[in-house]
């Protein structure tokens, strides 16, 4: 249980988190060392149901099995429709930050409440066709908002600049909330999303289908370096 894995999230930002989406899962164990070596400082892992998403992926034994390999904060993006039912497994099962989708819940600050109640941070999540104003009520709950810039369930999707206004009124009006970036986040993308205020960014594609992941990260990193803010 580690809430104070929040504050080496916060000491990180901004930051690239590699999402082990697209990672290779046959050697997962050597993917987190190759992530290591090349700065990673939090990782993001995708956990989906098949039934909030049309895509199904890992559950508890593989956060448990990244775990043993590795000390890195976890950022567990939960695309489940039932998000209270596993945040407890998935805490103990070594989440540090969990973050579930508006969508899926009638009532955010409750969930947000009881998320945060299991020892570990919180965020809340929207989907790109999602208002901004569905997060209303729940955002003193929340440690972090995640900003989606494709329909949450697959990796290399097109980047939806929507994404983009959702940041920079969050920015505006709650400067101390952590704000996220996942889908389509590439050296062409990253920058806006720095200079809407974000300051974590969620990379899929743009680092998995180098050979070199150290020079992917640094040149996304140069690239938020770069960004106008
Ligand atoms: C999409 C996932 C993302 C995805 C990002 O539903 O939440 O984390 O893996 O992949 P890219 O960077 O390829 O869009
Ligand atoms: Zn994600």
């Amino acid at each position: 249980m580690s809430r104070d894995k929040l504050d080496l999230i916060r000491a990180a930002c901004p930051s690239v988190l590699p999402s082990l989406l697209l990672c290779d899962f046959g050697d997962l164990k050597g993917e987190l060392a190759r992530l290591e070596d090349a700065g990673t400082k939090v990782l993001h892992l995708d956990v989906m149901d098949g039934h909030f998403v049309p895509n199904m992926t890992y559950g508890m034994p593989i956060v448990e099995g990244i775990r043993k390999h590795s000390d890195l904060p976890m950022d567990v993006h939960l695309m489940i429709s039932d998000p209270l039912k596993y945040a407890q497994p998935m805490v103990d099962a070594g989440a540090d930050l969990l973050t579930f989708h508006v969508e899926a819940v009638d009532d955010a600050a409750t969930v947000a409440r009881e998320i945060r109640s299991m020892g570990v941070a919180v965020g809340v999540a929207l989907n790109p066709e999602t208002e901004l104003s569905r997060l209303d009520g729940c955002l003193d709950e929340v440690d972090l908002v995640l900003a989606m810039s494709v329909k949450a369930g697959f990796g290399g999707q097109k980047f939806n600049p929507v994404a983009l206004e959702k940041l920079a009124s969050l920015k505006q009006l709650h400067p101390d909330l952590l704000l996220e970036i996942d889908g389509g986040i590439n050296l062409e993308t990253i920058a806006l999303a720095r200079a809407a205020g974000c300051d974590l960014f969620v990379v899929g594609s743009a680092i998995f289908k180098h050979d070199d992941y150290a020079a992917a990260i640094a040149a996304l990193d140069d690239e938020i370096a770069g960004a106008l803010s």
